[in-house]
């Protein structure tokens, strides 16, 4: 056997092999799944955006204008009237100076926490920089910390006394705090006024992860930032336009200075292709359709309530969600996955999340709610929920809580490398 066969068997054998599953036509609320019609549940096209109608209109007319590729970084073979009108649209939306596109927003938080961190590094006289970043941060997070090479304070998830021991514990020291504002995971959302109250009492700066907030939360879909009154208050805002907005890429929101640093000093963003004018069109055109269909993001919301109501009704445990994003803890990761296929079976598409995308011992099946979902496919769905888990042999409601499940340190996957020796590691172990 090879090495990567012997890898392979080992994955399958822990019940954490994976596999892509085929999907025919769009990401709608429903679509058809390896040859089944099933209702289409753990898509982040919160808002029906990815297939509406304007939107695919504006890809093929940008193609048809601007071509299929940008051709190279925009540092090189220059930036496109599409790119900057999209920033500037961005920008407005979210309140700020200006914003900065980059190719995903797992390339822009690698871009924007290393440069962060080197902006912190740079002429510090109290030693070098830290980034503090809760635990369950997003993994596009945790490899920005790794690969800033700085050191990191992870923090007990939403634990601001936790945070607050670990700035006093690094005095004086520039740096960082990085969280995700709605935890992709978990659905609930980061203490952002505190968190930013802390970064000002500490002299450090805040980048908040905006991928599920943007277009989900907060007055006309501005985000969790917005909702918080946090307009123009963080240092850096990353969105996506994957998710909510329907198309592909990212964006940092911030001021002109910060933009003009990060386009000189992040790496993901100078190093790599410009996104495709059809992407950056069809994020534009979902931004206008959100701005002018702001009841959008209250029925998303809605519907996330009557999900976790039905979902409550069948014993799951959902207390700790808030937004669109809701989790139905099983614990063991074999058993999630035969709660999610016998849920597929039943025509409902929910997605079992395994470590290492989620703490060993809380496998879930991650619901993700849109607001083109109709109130009596999320009735039906919850009961399919409830009927598969039983057929399974999981009693909806025995999950272990997350707070019980969260192993007292970090698993080894997701804690970012403290790469000196230091207080932050014995802090974290
Ligand atoms: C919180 C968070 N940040 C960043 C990303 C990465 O965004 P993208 O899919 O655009 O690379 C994700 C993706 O799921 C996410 O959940």
């Amino acid at each position: 056997m090879s090495d990567i066969e012997a890898r392979l068997q080992e994955l399958r054998e822990s019940g954490l092999y994976r596999r892509m599953r085929h999907v025919s036509g769009p990401q709608g609320s429903r679509v058809v799944l390896d040859g089944r019609p099933v209702l289409l549940l753990c898509s982040n096209n919160y808002l029906g955006l990815a297939d509406h109608p304007r939107v695919r209109e504006a890809a093929a007319d940008a193609a048809m204008r601007w071509g299929a590729g940008a051709g190279a970084s925009r540092l090189v073979s220059g930036t496109m009237t599409v790119h900057r009108r999209l920033e500037e649209a961005l920008a407005a939306f979210k309140g700020t100076e200006s914003a900065v596109l980059f190719g995903s927003g797992y390339l822009a938080n690698l871009g924007v926490i290393g440069a962060v961190a080197k902006l912190a590094a740079a002429g510090a006289v109290a030693g070098p920089p830290v980034v503090f970043s809760d635990e369950l941060n997003h993994a596009s997070l945790i490899d920005g910390c790794r690969l800033a090479r700085a050191e990191t304070f992870v923090y007990d998830h939403c634990d601001v006394e936790h945070l607050a021991w670990g700035l006093r514990q690094h005095g004086g020291r520039p740096g960082l705090i990085v969280t995700d504002s709605v935890f992709s995971m978990d659905g609930d959302v980061a203490p952002l006024e505190e968190l930013v109250e802390l970064a000002r009492g500490h002299g450090v700066r805040t980048v908040v992860d905006e991928a599920h907030g943007t277009g989900c939360l907060g007055p006309g879909g501005r985000g969790a930032v917005a909702e918080a009154g946090l307009e123009g208050e963080v240092d850096v805002v990353v969105g996506t336009l994957g998710k909510a907005l329907g198309a592909y890429g990212a964006f940092a929101a911030c001021s002109a200075a910060m933009r003009d640093y990060l386009t000189n000093t992040a790496r993901s963003l100078i190093f790599s292709t410009a996104l495709p004018p059809p992407a950056v069109a069809a994020a534009l055109a979902a931004l206008e359709v959100l701005q002018e269909h702001p009841e959008m993001v209250d029925k998303l919301q809605a519907n996330a309530g009557v999900m976790r109501d039905e979902l409550a009704r069948e014993g799951f445990e959902v207390a700790g969600s808030c937004t669109q994003i809701v989790p139905l803890v099983v614990g063991d990761a074999d058993l999630a996955m035969q709660v999610c296929e016998q849920a597929i079976e039943a025509g409902v598409f929910a997605q079992a999340i395994r470590p290492p995308t989620v703490p060993a011992g809380t496998s879930r099946l991650r619901l993700a709610l849109m607001a083109t979902h109709t109130r009596d496919e999320l009735r039906a769905a919850a009961r399919t929920l409830g009927r598969a888990a039983l057929q399974a042999g999981f009693r909806p409601g025995a999950g272990v809580p997350l707070a019980a499940a969260q192993p007292a340190g970090h698993p080894d996957e997701r804690l970012p490398a403290p790469l000196a020796g230091d207080d932050a590691a014995a802090a974290a172990a």
